[in-house]
This record gives structure tokens, C-alpha cells and sequence, in this order.
């Protein structure tokens, strides 16, 4: 084949970013998919393609060998490197994957149907105000954790390489039993963290190794779309259980439901009403599911940021029966996509657990463990918590500054004693959907309080985060919703005419 037909199909750019070697690969990679390089064509020697291209020898002989191993290119005694037969179906480069296109519904099993309805609680455009959960990344030190990653990454030991640690590294997991035992009062021994790939992970092995397809659990109404997710993929029966200013309403969810086997719950600072559940209401509910003998499952996923009020140390630290399973996450301590969480699950439950892990592939890779217990052993963590919560302390500070001076009379912005978001509570029966949906358009995120409702909702309300925004998009939020909210009033004020 004549290099200059090669020549019109890759385009090398010297500037860009990408490598050479990874430029070529993919150009001629797509364009063997795309058909412009048909099957049985031969190639040019890779002296003279390199010497045409400009590039090294070892770098054409690197891509040809990658796309002779990927099965793109072969080898052909006599004939030199000739492109492969590609199977039909691969061949036509597929039109763009439209999420909500309306196609043929693929068969899913009844709890996956169930899982894709939970309404997304986040946006996929990029972070802004105000994103729920979102920690402060961009103030993050990453340059410390950088360097401790890299140094991990190149100290792996045999046994970091291979399969071992799928239950955590012994490391972390010693730093995050000494961390829970002084920070939250929480009494375990590191064999029973066990390290998983985000909360999410801990909640998902957690049901589905304590629940029966059909079982009920009970979950907190509203309450966190990750829980009800983790239960659906487990098939349980979900009972929602009234949350009032105490939290969790046990005796309502005893009458409900009093043979559930298992409780959700988020007592220190629940989601998404941010109420803290009372000393009373905890021995409560662990007196039930003593004798109920069910699991309670705690969700602790932001103690850490406590501004006022008084904290309470987490259920597991008060549990005398190994009921309580603890989950924690590092993804509002650190950043969400490190994908670092940890269950602290009772004695009898270490066995079962550490072998499930290995059938779930929810474990975290070892560098990034292996960098986190640095992380924590250095105090580098202990200091990033401080200060983000006396930013966090600020931020809140300056919505509901803004919130005074525009959204008077439009919703109620209730300060959080702890956290990440607040909540602006509209008056009942108020559409928060509809409302979130012109939030959006004007370019701020905002979350319905609804969308946290199993059954009817009670309350009406917008969560607003404000930890990963930065001070000036608060103010400039607080404006945009304030007009989308006085157009609004005036909308209904004018339907109501
Ligand atoms: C109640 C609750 N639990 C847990 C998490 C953390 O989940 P993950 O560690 O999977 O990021 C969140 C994050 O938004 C949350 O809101």
C-alpha cells in the first residue's frame, strides 16, 4: 500500500498533549473500524511508514504490535503486516448512544428496572452551585496526595501487586479504627474495617449479604437514594419510616414493619433533612432490633463536619448485642471519585464479609489505600478536615447571608448545624421537580427535597450544597435562583387569578 493513503488518514499533531504513539494507534485503529482500511490491505514497511510520518521506527513497531494483538492487524508470512477480517457488527462505527432514546426497552431483571427508576439526584454537567455533596475539591491539597500516590505506587510490595488486601490494607485499616475510635466513638478492632470501593460498595455487600430477596428493611422517609438503590439490588421489600425532628420514628416503623430485618439509617446528620437522631431514639432502635434481631445499618458519611450543637459519638460505639454494621466514606473528607469507603461490621459478620468481598470486586486499589493511610498517619487529614470545616462553616455563613437579602418571602433557608447542604423549604404540594427543572435552566443546580420520597411527599423543598462552591458562585447562585423563584411566584400568582 502506498504510505501517502496512510498520510491522508493520520494526522499527527506534535503539540498535542497526547503521544504520538497513542495518536497513530487510534488513527489507524478507527480507521480500520471505520472501513477506510479494508481487510487484507497491506501496509507500508515500518521503515518507510516511520521514515514518511516522521516518528521513530520503535514507534510504528509498537502500534503495529498492539493492533496485531488486539486482532486490528496480522502478521502474514511473505505479505508483511496486512489489515484483519473484522467481524461485521464491529465495523459500522455506532451512532451516538442517546441515554433517553426511545429504542426497544431491553429486558431487565425486575430489581434492575427498579434501580434505573430511582431518579438521579446529580447532574452530569460540570460541578456549580449547588451541588449536593459535593465537597470543596478545588481547594483539595493535591500536590501532597500526589506525591504520597506516586511514592505508594512505586513501593508496591509482591503482595500489593497481587490479589492480596481485597478485604483493605492492613495499614488503613488500623489508621481508620484508630481515627473512628477517637473521632466517633466508635469501639472495633481494624480486622473489622473493611475497606471498600466508596460507601456505596459498603451499603451494596451490606444488603446484599443480610437480606433475603423479600425481606423488609426499613429506610428513612425521605432518605438517601443510594440506601434505597442498595436495598432494590438487593430485592428487599422497602418500608419507609417516617423521620421527624428526633429522627428516625421507631415506633411508627415497629408498627409498620416489626419483623424487618433490617433498619437504614443516617443518625448523625440524616439525609437529606438533616436532622441528628436523639440518644433516646438510638437506644430505641437498638433495643428493637435486638430483640427483633435485625441489622441496623449506620450511615455516618459526613460526621465530620459539625458546626454548632451538640455532637453525639456514632450508634456502633453504644451497641452491646453486634447489631450495628458502621459505614463511613472518605468521599466528603477527600473527594468523592477516590472512591474510598469502609464498613465496620460486628464479629460475626468479619468471616462472611471478607470472603463476599472477593465475589463483589468492590475492593479499592491498594496504592491509593496505601497512600491514604500516609495520608491520615502524616495528619494531613486531620489538618484538610479542620480547615474545610471552618470553610464549609463560612460558605454556609455566606448563603445564608444571601439568602436573607434575596430569598425573603420566596423559600424558608434553614441554617444546618452540620454538613454540607441546607434546606430551602417551599410551601407544601409546592412541584420541587418543576421547579429544580427551571433552576437548572438558568444554570444552577438545585436539588428537589421530593425525589427523596418513597411515598407521597410530605414537604416540598429545594437542598442547596454549599461546600465545593466557591463564595463568589454562592452569591451569584442565590441571584440566579432568586429570580427563577420571584418569575415563578408570579407565574402561579397569575394562574391563580
Ligand atoms: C447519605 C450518604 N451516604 C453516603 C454517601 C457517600 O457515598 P460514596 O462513599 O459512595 O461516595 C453520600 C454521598 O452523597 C450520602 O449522601
Amino acid at each position: 500500500m502506498a504510505t501517502p493513503a496512510i498520510l491522508g488518514i493520520v494526522a499527527l499533531d506534535r503539540r498535542a498533549r497526547v503521544p504520538l504513539q497513542t495518536q497513530l494507534y487510534r488513527a489507524l485503529r478507527e480507521a480500520i473500524l471505520q472501513g477506510r482500511l479494508r481487510p487484507s490491505l497491506r501496509l507500508p514497511a515500518t521503515r518507510v511508514l516511520a521514515h514518511d510520518l516522521r516518528v521513530g521506527r520503535n514507534t510504528v513497531v509498537a502500534v503495529f504490535e498492539q493492533l496485531i494483538a488486539e486482532g486490528y492487524l496480522e502478521a502474514r508470512a511473505g505479505a508483511g503486516t496486512v489489515v484483519a477480517t473484522i467481524p461485521e457488527t464491529l465495523l459500522h462505527t455506532p451512532p451516538p448512544v442517546r441515554r433517553s432514546s426511545a429504542g426497544e426497552a431491553p429486558r431487565l431483571s425486575r430489581r434492575g428496572a427498579d434501580m434505573a427508576r430511582i431518579r438521579r439526584a446529580s447532574p452530569e454537567a460540570p460541578t456549580r452551585a449547588f451541588q449536593v455533596g459535593l465537597p470543596a475539591v478545588d481547594v483539595f491539597p493535591t500536590e501532597t496526595w500526589a506525591r504520597l500516590l506516586g511514592r505508594r505506587s512505586r513501593m508496591l510490595t509482591r503482595a500489593g501487586l497481587g490479589y492480596d488486601y481485597a478485604t483493605g490494607y492492613p495499614p488503613l485499616c488500623e489508621a481508620i479504627a484508630g481515627y473512628l475510635g477517637a473521632a466517633r466513638g466508635v469501639a472495633c478492632r481494624p480486622e473489622q474495617v473493611i475497606v471498600v470501593a466508596g460507601a456505596q460498595a459498603g451499603l451494596d455487600l451490606a444488603c446484599r449479604m443480610l437480606l433475603d430477596p423479600g425481606d423488609a428493611a426499613w429506610i428513612e422517609e425521605p432518605g438517601y437514594l443510594g440506601a434505597r438503590g442498595a436495598l432494590l439490588a438487593a430485592s428487599a421489600k422497602l418500608v419507609p419510616v417516617p423521620v421527624d425532628a428526633e429522627g428516625l420514628d421507631v415506633a411508627t416503623g415497629a408498627r409498620m414493619a416489626p419483623s424487618a430485618r433490617l433498619v437504614y439509617t443516617s443518625p448523625s446528620h440524616q439525609l437529606p433533612l438533616g436532622v441528628t437522631v436523639s440518644l433516646a431514639r438510638r437506644l430505641a432502635l437498638l433495643d428493637w432490633a435486638t430483640r427483633a434481631g435485625a441489622w441496623v445499618l449506620e450511615d455516618d458519611y459526613d460526621s465530620e463536619y459539625r458546626y454548632g450543637g451538640r455532637p453525639l459519638a456514632a450508634m456502633q460505639g453504644i451497641d452491646a448485642t453486634g447489631r450495628v454494621i458502621y459505614v463511613g466514606t472518605f468521599s466528603k473528607t477527600m473527594f468523592p471519585a477516590l472512591r474510598v469507603g469502609y464498613l465496620v461490621v460486628p464479629p460475626s459478620l468479619v468471616e462472611p464479609f471478607a470472603i463476599a468481598m472477593r465475589h463483589t470486586g468492590h475492593s479499592a486499589p491498594v496504592a491509593v489505600q496505601a497512600a491514604l493511610a500516609d495520608f491520615i498517619v502524616e495528619g494531613h487529614f486531620a489538618s484538610h478536615v479542620r480547615r474545610m470545616r471552618v470553610l464549609y462553616a463560612a460558605r454556609q455563613a455566606r448563603l445564608l447571608r444571601g439568602a436573607r437579602r434575596s430569598l425573603t418571602g420566596l423559600v424558608d433557608v434553614t441554617p444546618a448545624e452540620a454538613g454540607m447542604h441546607v434546606l430551602a423549604e417551599l410551601p407544601a404540594g409546592t412541584d420541587d421537580v418543576a421547579l429544580a427543572a427551571r433552576v437548572a435552566r438558568a444554570g444552577v443546580v438545585v436539588r428537589p427535597l421530593s425525589i427523596h420520597y418513597i411515598e407521597r411527599p410530605a414537604r416540598s423543598g429545594l437542598l442547596l450544597g454549599y461546600a465545593g462552591v466557591p463564595e463568589r458562585e454562592i452569591d451569584r447562585g442565590v441571584e440566579q435562583l432568586a429570580s427563577v423563584l420571584r418569575e415563578s411566584g408570579r407565574r402561579v400568582a397569575r394562574a391563580g387569578r
